[in-house]
């Protein structure tokens, strides 16, 4: 008996030993398969029993069992811990060093083509004006034809424009966006602006380009005058340019509009003394305008006799370039972001 029981404390020494050295799943696995299982040291012990008696029997079959659950209970602790263990060295794994530093994105800013726009829109928005879009590619007859420009008249050839096909073109001015609306109101009233890119076809210099944007507006509505247009686009441009800014109205021609007006606003560089950037005039011209002609109103469907209107055109670039000091109109087309940057906080 004393001779077995060493022999159950060896085997248990043995075990306890093995199973410190254990140091992941597949260890585990062979163990439990071959110490565990019904082969394993422990039970092959059991078939002493058979060659005692009594209470030495009992005092074995104990002393076997008491070996067999400690066994299994470090057994389970070992997993456990080599669970544990493989999801700390899991975490360890996919923990952030925040202490690296980043990659240095460089943040550009909005075009200052897009942030006069969003300006422009939100002066007009405030004074109850809703914002339309019209196509970039116009038929003759919405381009021309509806805005009184008949195909035999000389102010097509000032527009000399992009043809697709003998009757559709990219849109030399938005103002055809005015005729869209006006088929779409139906005779109801009307008060609008509508941003968008016109395309001629300029030689590229310092301040054209052949695409460039335009804000048209119209108004149209039961007695609209002249005093309206010139309240209106006073306080837009005074809004946009400063309240010191001189506007000034010049007569003018457009086919579309009449009588038609050329605006003007105090140079910003010299107050209207005369200078380089307004070529010793004082005035910088800012926008053609004009009252409805009462034949686009008549094409419309509005009848001229009950219904009257303006209109204005105000060119995108032209109003970033002077509110910015831009010097050359390419610039503002050509993404470089040390040149966008510089728009950021504006
Ligand atoms: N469409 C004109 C242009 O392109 C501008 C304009 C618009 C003039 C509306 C009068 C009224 O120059």
């Amino acid at each position: 008996m004393k001779e077995l029981l060493e022999k159950i404390n060896a085997i248990r020494s043995e075990l306890i030993n093995e199973l410190k050295d254990l140091k992941d799943q597949a260890a585990l696995k062979t163990f439990q398969e071959t110490k565990l299982s019904k082969k394993s040291p422990i039970n092959a012990l059991m078939s002493n029993i058979k060659n005692l008696q009594g209470d030495e029997r009992a005092a074995f079959g104990q002393a076997v069992n008491d070996v067999r659950k400690e066994i299994q209970d470090a057994f389970a602790k070992k997993q456990a811990e080599i669970q544990e263990a493989k999801v700390q060295e899991q975490i360890a794994k996919e923990t952030i060093d925040i202490t690296l530093p980043s990659v240095d994105y460089k943040v550009g800013g909005i075009n200052p083509f897009y942030q006069i726009i969003d300006e422009i829109t939100d002066i007009f928005v405030s004074m109850g004006y809703e914002v339309k879009e019209g196509p970039d590619v116009e038929t003759d007859y919405y381009n021309f034809e509806r805005m009184n420009i008949p195909s035999n008249h000389p102010a097509r050839e000032m527009q000399d424009s992009f043809y697709i096909t003998n009757s559709i073109l990219l849109r030399t001015h938005t103002s055809p966006a005015q005729a869209h609306v006006m088929d779409e109101k139906k005779g109801e009233p009307i008060k609008i602006i509508c941003p968008g890119k016109c395309f001629r076809r300029d030689d590229d210099d310092v301040t054209h380009s052949h695409q460039f944007g335009q804000v048209e507006g119209l108004v149209v509505d039961k007695n609209i005058n002249f005093g309206n247009l010139k309240a209106t686009l006073e306080l837009f441009l005074r809004k946009m340019f400063g309240e010191k800014r001189e506007v000034r109205f010049r007569g003018s021609y457009f086919p579309f509009t009449e009588p038609s007006v050329e605006v003007d606003i105090s140079c910003m560089e010299c107050h209207g003394k005369g200078c380089p950037t307004c070529k010793g005039t004082g005035y910088i011209e800012i926008l053609g305008a004009g009252m409805v002609h009462p034949h686009v109103l008549e094409m419309a469907g509005y009848d001229p006799k009950e219904y009257s209107g303006f209109a204005f055109g105000v060119g995108i670039e032209r109003v970033a370039m002077l509110r910015y000091g831009i010097d050359d109109i390419r610039k503002i087309y050509q993404g470089d972001v040390r040149f966008i940057e510089q728009f950021k906080d504006k």
